[in-house]
């Protein structure tokens, strides 16, 4: 299978990173073909111009090759931080930019965008691992763990990808080096049950 990995994590050598790593790792080991991007280390431009709004207008090349792997893998794994229950800026600016009409999704013939559009990603899997600061229990009734519906349903359900599975990893200020080894080997048994050899 072809998997696309996206990270958006400023710094090298986060928790963050050794997320990714791990499922980058595992994916290989399982055979797969991998397109792993590291958004902060590849300067994605994440600013989307209003000259690329349209359907019909021709996105820069960088983003034209994200369109291109993105329509055409079969997995997607996502790799963020929880900042304000959004992703970074980073991450959010891909979306705006690849996740595009066209590429990802399109309305039905007579409707202008009011309508429900139809899914185009190909991809039938997508994992989504965060991190944050904040216990479950007060995310999910304070703040209503914004990044489930953002990911689900807002994005990865409206392009028609079907199996969806997420975790956010936390308290990661407070984890111990024990606590975060056992998180790294979830997501290890996690893409291995999604995407096996
Ligand atoms: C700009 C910013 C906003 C953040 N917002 C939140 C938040 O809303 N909730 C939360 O639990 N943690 C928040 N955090 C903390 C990060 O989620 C936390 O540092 C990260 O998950 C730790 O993973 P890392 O070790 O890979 O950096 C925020 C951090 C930053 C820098």
């Amino acid at each position: 299978m072809k998997v696309s990995v996206i990270l958006g994590h400023p710094q090298k050598g986060s928790f963050n990173h050794a997320i990714a790593g791990r499922a980058v790792k595992t994916l290989r080991d399982n055979g797969h073909r991998v397109y792993f991007h590291d958004l902060y280390s590849e300067n994605f431009n994440p600013v989307l111009p209003y000259g690329e709004i349209s359907r019909d207008a021709v996105p820069d090349t960088v983003v034209e090759g994200h369109c291109r792997e993105i329509s055409d893998v079969d997995g997607i794994v996502i790799v963020h931080p929880n900042w304000w229950g959004q992703p970074p800026a980073i991450l959010k600016g891909w979306v705006d930019r690849v996740i595009r009409p066209g590429v990802a999704y399109q309305f039905c013939e007579g409707d202008s965008g009011e309508g429900v559009p139809k899914g185009l990603l190909k991809a039938g899997t997508a994992l989504v691992f965060n991190t944050s600061n904040t216990p479950a229990q007060r995310e999910r009734e304070v703040f209503g763990d914004p990044l489930e519906s953002i990911w689900k349903s807002c994005i990865l359900g409206l392009c028609g990808v079907s199996a969806f599975y997420r975790k956010m990893y936390g308290v990661v200020v407070t984890s111990t080096g024990a606590e975060r080894e056992g998180w790294l080997k979830e997501v290890e048994d996690t893409v291995n049950q999604y995407f096996p050899g």
